[in-house]
């Protein structure tokens, strides 16, 4: 652990500061605009690792045309102040020339677990996520690496891409964190007004419900299906996009639950699509 928190955003910075940081080294890899559930990753890596290093980059590959690169929040000094706080040794917060310079022509596919639930509603989106993930996992070197539950399919896509590209790194996923009413943490609930706030407690509520029947018995996934959907339609701000319930290693859609299932949805709270998750079994 170093005296004061380094501040890189060449690679040429970053290396020289990692000459200065004891191994293990803990990535926490970040969008900004930290809430509590990056920094209990962040808080995580502390305690797991001599170094922690977080890196702070709204990437835009992983985001399509019409998505909200542009206004995604930002707040550079708050999250610094933030991370000093959670003792992180190193913030790395490149450009988007740093990772993606001129003539930039060379991605990460995971090729069929990107391709449902998020990949089918975000096209292209995990190939922007792996391949600067992989990108982070280069420049940084580190012994682990630290995500949320609560992006599942990130999570998966993340841990076949290690094991596929034979990164010799520990990838760590840590629960999600929620708000009183279940709504899981997300930079992007800030996007809500007070009504569409109000409503997004629906979401959870939903999973809730469906994990009420599972503990009940219920094994049949278009029963529990059924039950977040009848949650969802008593709440007027909330468009679903898609329900699924399917398998936790693979993410394809089960017709009965028998093995560790991933019950995931995606719902627009007015103009903001917000996901969650549980997992059953
Ligand atoms: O989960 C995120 O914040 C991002 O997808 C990640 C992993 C930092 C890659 O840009």
């Amino acid at each position: 652990m170093s005296e004061s928190m380094i501040i890189a955003t060449s690679l040429q910075e970053l290396w020289q500061a990692l000459r200065l940081l004891e191994g293990p080294l803990g990535l926490v890899p970040t969008m900004g605009y930290l809430h509590e559930g990056h920094l209990s990753l962040a808080r995580r890596a502390r305690q797991e690792c001599r170094s922690v290093v977080t890196s702070i980059f709204v990437n835009p590959t992983q985001f399509g045309p019409g998505e909200d690169l542009s206004r995604y929040p930002r707040n550079l000094p708050g999250d610094l102040q933030l991370l000093e706080a959670a003792g992180v040794d190193l913030v790395w917060v490149p450009t988007p020339e740093v990772l993606y310079p001129p003539g930039y022509q060379t991605w990460v596919d995971v090729e069929l677990l990107s391709q449902p639930l998020e990949g089918a509603a975000r096209p292209g989106h995990f190939r922007g996520v792996a391949t600067v993930v992989s990108k982070l996992f280069n420049a940084v070197r580190p012994e682990k690496a630290y995500f949320g539950q609560k992006d599942a399919q990130q999570a998966a896509v993340i841990r076949q891409l290690a094991r596929d590209l034979s990164y010799p790194i520990e990838i760590v996923i840590c629960p999600t964190l929620r708000e009183a009413d279940g709504l899981a943490m997300s930079s992007r609930n800030s996007y809500l007004n007070a009504d569409e706030r109000r409503a997004a407690g629906v979401l959870y509520r939903a999973l809730g419900a469906a994990r009420a029947a599972y503990e009940r018995g219920e094994r049949h996934a278009a029963a529990l299906l059924q039950t977040m959907s009848a949650i969802l339609a008593e709440e007027p701000l909330a468009r679903p996009q898609y329900l699924s319930c399917a398998d936790y290693d693979t993410l394809a859609e089960v017709e009965t639950l028998n093995e560790k299932t991933l019950l995931s949805l995606a719902v627009f709270i007015g103009s903001t699509r917000l996901i969650d998750n549980i997992v059953l079994g």
